[in-house]
């Protein structure tokens, strides 16, 4: 049965030379059973160490990390059934993948032959049923990182932990690897912590992302709802590509707002939770698929139009001498054209 893992005010204080250092500062998340959460955020932001604290191999300064509401911040690694997957999958290199995937159990002291169908079964959920007697120099990176997957599954684990688990595939396999992964996950039901600085990663994997930057959280929300409805500037830059205009409110009426950018006047959708009025400054995010070409809305220049296979991305310029991100699914017709679109914020 899958659990919930709950994180309640989480934090962790580094010392570093003689000065503190708040890695990890009042973290709360709330993962239900089965769900994938994604830690997505930048170098140093605090993702590695959140989740070696629900490991066990950091203990928290602060907070309580609990599953299925029993507390387990005072329980050693090995006492909370737990499997953590690193970026650097260091598998045994004198042992045969059967022996790599049967590794956990025998320390375990599981008889004989239970060994021998958990890692058949092990080895099946990762597609390797056929390399069982091969050693990991005699795999490629994405095999043997489908070796690391199944040596952590075959002990069927609570909790799912993986920090980083295709950082060293090329980029073709790593595409392939998350939906493998995100599989594996699904038909297994556990419940699982995953941690990338790639943004493209975070979206395809997860339930939800949580975005983090120094130490905080900025926001926890679906893909569809950090991509479409991001909290803040950092989050609305971290996740695909922004265009952030700075305009003047004109009027409110609920959650719309008519914005003023170069002496016109934009429907944009507010921020939740936060307050506007007219006279307002504010930064307008424009995503580049919802700023398109056109014949009226913002003047601007097309200064380069890429094509990117499905789509033509074009750098404009605006009269305040800011570039702007254009994306289109159509190729142009000329090059100086005039640019509308929805926006937000
Ligand atoms: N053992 C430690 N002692 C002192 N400082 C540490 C220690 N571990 C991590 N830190 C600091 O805590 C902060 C967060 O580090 P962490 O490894 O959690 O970041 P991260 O988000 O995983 O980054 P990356 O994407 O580079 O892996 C960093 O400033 C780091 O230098
Ligand atoms: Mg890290």
């Amino acid at each position: 049965m899958a659990v919930r893992l709950d994180l309640q005010e989480v934090s962790k204080v580094f010392q570093k030379d003689r000065e503190s250092v708040r890695a990890v500062d009042a973290v709360s998340l709330s993962v239900d059973p089965g769900e994938m959460v994604t830690f997505l955020g930048p170098s140093g932001c605090g993702k590695t160490t959140t989740l070696r604290m629900v490991a066990g191999f950091e203990s928290p300064s602060e907070g309580l990390i609990s599953l299925d509401g029993k507390d387990v911040t005072p329980l050693p690694v090995n006492r909370r059934d737990m499997g953590f997957v690193f970026q650097n999958y260091a598998l045994f290199p004198h042992m045969s993948v059967f022996e790599n995937v049967a590794y956990g159990l025998r320390v375990k002291g599981t008889a004989e032959g239970d060994i021998r169908r958990k890692v058949r079964e092990g080895l099946d959920l990762v597609g390797l049923q056929k390399a069982e007697r091969r050693f990991p120099n005699q795999l490629s990176g994405g095999e043997q990182q489908r070796v690391a997957l199944a040596r952590v599954l075959v002990l069927e684990p609570q909790v799912l932990l993986m920090d980083e688990p295709l950082s060293n595939l090329d980029a073709k396999l790593r595409i392939h690897m998350r939906t493998e992964i995100r599989r594996i996950q699904k038909h297994l039901g556990v419940t699982c912590l995953y941690v990338t600085h790639d943004q493209s990663e975070a979206l395809t994997l997860s339930d939800r992302i949580m975005v983090m930057n120094r130490g905080r959280v900025e926001q926890i929300g679906t893909p569809f709802e950090i991509y479409s409805d991001p909290r803040s500037l950092f989050v609305a830059d971290f996740i695909g590509q922004a265009n952030v205009i700075p305009g003047k409110v004109h009027s409110v009426e609920g959650d719309r707002l008519a914005v003023c950018l170069f002496d016109r006047l934009f429907p944009v959708r507010a921020v939740k939770g936060e307050t506007f009025r007219p006279e307002m400054a504010v930064a307008v995010v424009v995503r580049p698929e919802n700023l398109l070409p056109s014949d009226e809305g913002l003047p601007g220049t097309v200064r380069t139009a890429t094509f990117l296979g499905g789509r033509v991305e074009y750098e404009v310029l605006l009269p305040s001498g800011q570039t702007v991100l254009s994306s289109d699914p159509y190729l142009p017709g000329q090059a100086m054209r005039t640019m509308s679109g929805g926006s937000r914020r």
